[in-house]
């Protein structure tokens, strides 16, 4: 998938951060954390092969978001040069305004606020360059973590679901955020900057 804005911004620690779509290239790597046991706990993510990882991703272009064409676009977080997690965009397939998100910081760059501001940027950049508006997100009751993450930036909770677990059912809480450019919030009193 080909993007052509890249948003920087500095974590706590006063690093460059920078988000980037993911490339074909980035398969195996995208690969290697959904096969994290953390990842593929909390999001209940199917083994998939590279190849099959590497066709979603050249199957999205900037242009399909910037269409609103129905299909998963994912963006690399970057620390420097080092990438320190993913996220990824479902656009709903009837409602273009629609889209789920999903994501993951890897293992030694969690708990730093690097998941935060880089949903903070790539909210900014939907707003900017897509016509999505609102973001669903799941997330596990016990996933503290992702529910800090989700609550810090808006989301509210729009009910709960059971799924089966390996240790009998297991809740998982439905989040959802308007995002709202400052013309629309003065508008229509929208939530989000
Ligand atoms: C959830 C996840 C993306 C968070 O990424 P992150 O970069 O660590 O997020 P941030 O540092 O921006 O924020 C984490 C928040 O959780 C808090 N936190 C950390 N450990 C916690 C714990 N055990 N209990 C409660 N809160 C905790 C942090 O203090 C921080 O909140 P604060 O800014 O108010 O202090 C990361 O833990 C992860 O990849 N988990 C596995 C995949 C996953 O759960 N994805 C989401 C599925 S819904």
């Amino acid at each position: 998938m080909l993007l052509p804005l890249a948003r920087s911004f500095s974590d706590s620690l006063n690093q460059i951060l920078a988000l980037r779509p993911a490339y074909p290239r980035d398969a195996r790597m995208i690969q290697a954390w959904r096969r994290d046991s953390r990842t593929s706990t909390t999001l209940r993510l199917f083994d998939r092969s590279t190849k099959e990882i590497a066709r979603e991703l050249s199957a999205a272009t900037a242009i399909d978001l910037y269409l609103g064409h129905a299909a998963k676009f994912t963006w690399i977080i970057l620390r420097g040069e080092m990438p320190a997690g993913w996220i990824a965009v479902s656009l709903d397939s009837v409602d273009p305004q629609r889209a789920e998100l999903s994501y993951a910081t890897s293992r030694r760059h969690e708990g730093q606020g690097i998941m935060t501001q880089a949903l903070t940027a790539l909210f900014r950049q939907l707003l900017s360059d897509s016509h999505v508006r609102e973001l669903a997100a799941r997330c596990f009751t016990w996933n503290t973590r992702s529910i800090r993450v989700l609550e810090k930036l808006g989301f509210a909770r729009d009910g709960e679901d059971s799924l089966p677990g390996a240790c009998g059912p297991e809740r998982v809480i439905r989040y959802g955020l308007t995002l709202a450019t400052d013309t629309e919030r003065d508008s229509k009193g929208a939530i989000w900057r």
